[in-house]
């Protein structure tokens, strides 16, 4: 996720924000800039890659010189991650500069409007539009030109600019995003996070959505929408730089979990459109759409289990198979395939090298390639035919999490959408079954507050050396994963299994304490998951049950049981898995294991 910093001051800006970026580097990142005003105007150095390029450029370029600057780490969304579209973006008067966190959603009409009235883009980002409004709104108010512009505005930010006329002021203002004012003598920042900050100060002031502040030296103005002066509280900071990173939380798992909701609002909530799922990124006529007769998802670990769950909720609304292939095996295996195949590729990375290489296999053979993809640019990304990006945010912890929850959603509204599109659902239904997966992230929240009983559960069955996931149906798809999350980071053995297999050879190795996770929360195979528990506690098995709120006849057969949100059945793998990855991590942490780090593995595997 990108970061953002200001500072206005006697010092010199640049060094001040430069460190604060670094600070910032923890978010991930794949372009970085400053800008600076000084007595000659504005002066503004950006560079792709990593922020020693940005400094190393800065001193280049003889440095930029000002008591007032404003810095920014750009985590690509709109556009890949060159110099030209990080931020910060200049008006091209070179009046304004300004750094953007968040997503202008109706960016793109903005930019229709904005060259109608001869404005020149240089970037792709959606950002540049705020910098063109607020030049042409400015009639020497710069709060004012500031309101004016963000009116205009849809979507989430957080914006800091500085303009050449006033070159002791930032503004600033904030909607959904984190907009945080650190207070010092003589000198104020502002940053997307306080990681930046308490290095300088532990004073803080929490701007709230629609609020405007207006930085000095000296002091610090803050306004609501309308423009009218206000008061705010300064907060103390408790937080050391190290903790402020993870936001607080001991690892950045732990804080990727709890990012979840956001996560998934970011995946889901843009591609909904007057109540329906729209993925305009899809380069597939609705005619091409109609002429698919077979789905294949491919992809790796985690992200080959979120296309393992995605497939039986495609399969039911679409009613065309799916058949769901490891990458590694896919490539070597010459698939039959033809100009009515779809491929659906999932990568968190866009750089898992078996990923791209199946990838390329079918694209040869004239495949459309769908990517689902995390990290905007990356070479999975580049080389599909279309490509959707899940906007979860940089992902640090190298077990994913809220990497595969998002693709996950995204299948859910590739679903809807191509089983609209292809006339297997009206339009009437296609409204409910968005409106349902619009509760997810909701939904999601209600399954992390289960944090503390699921803890408590991890401190009781920690030291167990091996145990069992099952499920049934997409509760398989989920125990897969669950089973993958456990083993990576707890180093304990651990096996999916699909319930109804067990007794076709599992169930010899299933005896006294042996653990069994019962995954039961899809309903039309509750009493069959039932029958299963049973067997394995006949023979000796402790088993920590996992259903839905309202199968509260679990407990009869369940040692402990963990209830989960009550979903819609195409849509419950989010709330079910969260819970399970609680799970992992808390026996990890008991187990004393290096969690973000497990050993042997890599964030993004890019050999064969
Ligand atoms: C497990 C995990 C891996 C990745 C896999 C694919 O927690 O993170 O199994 O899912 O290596 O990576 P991407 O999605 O980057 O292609």
């Amino acid at each position: 996720m990108c970061g953002i910093i200001g500072f206005t001051g006697t010092a010199e800006a640049a060094p001040v924000v430069l460190e604060g970026l670094k600070k910032l580097e923890y978010r991930g990142y794949d372009s970085a800039g400053v800008a600076v005003v000084g007595k000659n105007g504005l002066g503004m150095v950006k560079a792709s890659g990593k922020i020693e390029n940005l400094c190393k450029k800065v001193e280049e370029c003889g440095g930029v010189s000002g008591t007032t600057g404003i810095g920014h780490t750009r985590w690509a969304t709109h556009g890949a991650p060159t110099d030209t579209n990080a931020h910060p973006h200049m008006s091209e008067d070179g009046r304004f500069a300004i750094v953007h966190n968040g997503i202008i959603e109706n960016f793109a009409e903005l930019r229709e409007e904005l060259i109608a009235k001869g404005c020149h883009f240089k970037s792709e980002t959606d950002t540049e539009v705020i910098v063109h409004l607020l030049s042409l709104y400015y009639k020497g108010d710069f709060k004012r030109a500031l309101m004016k512009t963000v009116a205009r505005l849809e979507g989430s930010y957080a914006i800091g600019a500085v303009c050449s006329e006033c070159p002791e002021s930032i503004f600033v203002t904030k909607i959904f995003n984190p907009m945080i004012i650190g207070v010092g003598a003589g000198e104020n920042f502002f940053a997307s996070d306080v990681t930046a900050l308490v290095s300088h100060t532990k004073n803080v002031i929490y701007l709230e959505d629609g609020e405007i502040a207006e930085l000095t030296p000296e002091e610090i103005k803050f306004f609501n929408a309308a423009g009218k002066p206000i008061e705010k509280k300064i907060s103390r900071v408790a937080w050391d730089t190290e903790a402020a990173e993870k936001g607080g939380y001991e690892h950045f798992m732990l804080k990727e979990i709890m990012e979840q909701p956001h996560a998934l609002k970011s995946a889901i909530e843009p591609r909904i459109k007057n109540k329906k799922s729209v993925l305009s990124e899809l380069n597939l006529s609705e005619e091409q759409l109609k002429g698919i007769n077979h789905i294949i998802i491919t992809a790796c670990g985690s992200a080959y289990y979120a296309g393992c769950a995605g497939k039986y909720t495609i399969e039911k609304l679409t009613r065309i198979p799916v058949t769901v292939e490891l990458a590694s095996e896919l490539r070597y295996s010459s698939p039959i395939v033809d100009e009515h195949t779809l491929l659906i590729v999932l990568s968190q990375s866009g750089e898992t090298l078996d990923t791209i290489c199946a990838m390329r296999e079918l694209k040869d053979r004239g495949v459309h390639t769908v990517a689902i993809v995390n990290v905007v640019g990356s070479t999975i990304a580049k080389l599909a035919d279309s490509v959707i990006y899940t906007y979860a945010g940089p992902e640090i912890a190298v077990a994913t999490t809220k990497g595969y929850t998002t693709q996950v959603a995204v299948l859910y509204l590739f679903a809807v959408y191509a089983a609209e599109k292809t006339g297997r659902i009206t339009s009437e239904e296609a409204e409910k079954l968005t409106a349902e997966i619009l509760s997810i992230p909701s939904d999601i929240q209600r399954a992390i507050d289960l944090n503390s009983h699921i803890a408590e559960l991890a401190e009781k069955y920690h030291d167990n050396s091996s145990l069992f996931f099952i499920g049934r149906n997409v509760d398989y798809a989920v125990a897969l994963e669950g089973s993958l999350k456990m083993k990576e980071i707890s180093y304990l053995h651990s096996e999916a299994y699909a319930a109804g297999e067990l007794k076709h050879g599992t169930i010899a190795l299933i005896s006294e304490g042996r653990l069994v996770i019962a995954i039961a929360c899809y309903e039309e195979l509750f009493d069959k998951m039932m029958s299963n528990i049973k067997e394995v506690k006949a023979r000796g098995a402790e088993v920590l049950g996992v259903a839905a709120e309202d199968m509260k006849k679990i407990f009869s057969e369940a040692d402990d049981v963990i209830l989960v949100p009550k979903t819609h059945p195409l849509f419950s793998v989010p709330s079910e898995i969260v819970p399970l990855q609680i799970l992992a991590y808390y026996v990890a942490k008991a187990n004393g294991c290096d969690i973000d780090k497990p050993r042997n593995l890599a964030k993004s595997v890019t050999v064969e």
